[in-house]
């Protein structure tokens, strides 16, 4: 008996896929018992049916009021845990009370929990109508005993489904989130960037991102990725400035056992893990001038060493790089190896601050609003006039980061239906006069509104090639007003046909 149970034991436990281990299970269980008709399933969180299998039973036999019986029985083993042998279901008084339209005499039942740890996951059924006490107790001890492998199969082929669906959904989140349309932008400067961004990614050009805090380098980084042809290997992310030199080096290029005190085994770096991939150095200005030169070399010969060897390995992986700070004044100034500089800078990207395109400001603070309010399930909410007018003032040092905090937070704040100037942080609704005594600032701060909404219009109609609807129309404003704006600044439309 017990050899027999090894063999479906080996048998079942070779198994990966869920349906595999139930199919095979099910048979393999209906040989053992003698059953007539059987059913495996598997429950999902929530309780309801995730997999299911049977032998002989079709829907219409499981939605038959006389399958009643069975399912009060798999009900109890699901959630007691513990296993049933019945010689006649119909004999216990306690299963009777819900048949109706009974025919039946005869029900000889086993119905096991499938478990892991506590939980009971599954459940294991097993009947035959025309043998009064069919399964026998030694036979009952057997199926459980068997029982023991499939949840154990059964449990890790499940898991491993959920994790491969959880990555499948995860990898499809990923690459929607960086698609270019998720980067949004109206300013002609960006539609340039973005449109050069579109042009390289698919190659292998190493590109170098400049620009300030926030201003999006590595969502660009990552689209590049995410919109090339090594979308489905790694990306590597690394901060150069987070690592001291001797930690970055053996990060990057691994190290072998005892190239120093702890190293206690050979390890993989980055550059090994990304290959086939990309690999993003952000702020690519703190590495050292040692740790430049070996970086160097793998850009021009995709030749690198671990810490401690003189193995000479060699990698495929396309290099993007972040920095911002100036790294042509850095390698002016004797700071940056310009053979390195003009290996990285193939493809110069400069992303211009959010102060710069101002335009971007109401199309990115509705774009944040509209992620919070799902993030945090509230209701449609608007900006209003006065609010906008405080981010358009605002000369947003954090850039976009910086919005994008403020629009959390005035989600997170928000009552009603609308965001005033009270549910932004105090740096951005400070740009209007909040009382009398601020009078001497309230002009400086009017005056500085005005240039706002001369710049906010100029871009506006920059962007639409000086369309003055559809300028409007990106504006927020309706044309009879943006005309009227456009007047008070004495700006001229054709300024800004090509
Ligand atoms: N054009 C855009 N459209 C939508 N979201 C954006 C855009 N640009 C930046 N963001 C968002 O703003 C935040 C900051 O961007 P990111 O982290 O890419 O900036 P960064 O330049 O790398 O900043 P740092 O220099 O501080 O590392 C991120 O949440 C990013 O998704
Ligand atoms: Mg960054």
């Amino acid at each position: 008996m017990e050899k027999q149970i090894l063999e479906l034991a080996k048998r079942i436990l070779a198994e990966t896929e869920v349906h595999h281990v139930l199919d095979k299970a099910m048979d393999q269980l209906i040989q053992l018992s003698g059953a007539e008709r059987g059913m495996v399933i598997l429950f999902g969180q929530a309780g309801g049916v995730l997999f299911e299998t049977a032998r002989n039973l079709k829907k219409e036999d499981i939605d038959n009021p006389e399958f009643q019986v069975s399912r009060t029985i798999i009900d109890k083993v699901k959630n007691r845990g513990e296993a049933i042998c019945l010689a006649n279901a119909f004999d216990d008084p306690s299963l009777q009370t819900s048949i109706s339209t009974k025919r039946l005499e005869i029900l000889s039942v086993i119905c096991l929990p499938l478990r892991h740890d506590s939980d009971t996951f599954g459940v294991i059924y097993l009947d035959n109508r025309l043998v009064r006490g069919m399964f026998t107790p030694q036979l009952f001890e057997l199926v459980g005993s068997f029982a023991e492998f499939i949840s154990l199969s059964a449990y890790h082929a499940l898991e491993k489904t959920q994790q491969e669906q959880h990555i499948a959904s995860l990898e499809a989140e990923l690459r929607s989130r960086y698609q270019f349309d998720a980067i949004i932008s109206h300013s002609p400067k960006m539609t340039e960037i973005l449109k050069i961004v579109s042009q390289v990614a698919n190659t292998e050009a190493t590109v170098l991102i400049q620009g300030e805090s926030g201003t999006g380098k590595e969502l660009i980084a990552r689209s590049i990725h995410y919109n090339s042809s090594r979308r489905n290997n790694s990306l590597m992310p690394i901060n150069c400035g987070a690592l001291p030199e001797n930690l970055l080096e053996s990060e990057l290029f691994g190290h072998v056992k005892g190239a120093f005190t702890g190293a206690n085994t050979d390890k993989a770096g980055w550059f090994e893990a990304a290959n086939e991939g990309t690999i993003f150095l952000d702020e690519v200005s703190e590495m050292t001038p040692a740790l430049q030169v070996k970086f160097l070399r793998v850009l021009q010969t995709g030749e690198y060493s671990p810490v401690g060897s003189r193995e000479i390995r060699q990698v495929d992986v396309r290099v993007l790089t972040a920095t911002n700070q100036n790294l042509q004044e850095l390698v002016n100034a004797g700071k940056f190896r310009k053979d390195l500089y003009y290996r990285l800078n193939v493809i110069d990207i400069e992303l211009p601050p959010l102060r710069d395109r101002k335009c971007d400001i109401p199309i990115l603070a509705k774009h944040f609003i509209n992620i919070f309010c799902e993030k945090y399930k509230k209701d449609e909410l608007h900006l209003s006039r006065d609010a906008e007018a405080c981010l358009l003032i605002y000369d947003f040092p954090g850039n976009i980061r910086e919005l994008e905090n403020a629009m959390q937070r005035a989600v997170a704040l928000a009552a009603d239906n609308i965001i005033t100037p009270q549910h932004l942080p105090a740096s951005i609704s400070q740009g209007r006069p909040i009382n009398a005594k601020a009078k001497e600032l309230s002009t400086s701060k009017r005056r500085a509104a005005e240039q706002a909404e001369r710049e906010f219009v100029a871009d506006c109609l920059g962007a639409t090639n000086g369309r003055i609807r559809k300028a409007a129309k990106m504006a927020g404003i309706d044309a009879s007003n943006f005309h009227k704006i456009m007047k008070k600044h004495k700006i001229d439309s054709t300024a800004f046909k090509i």
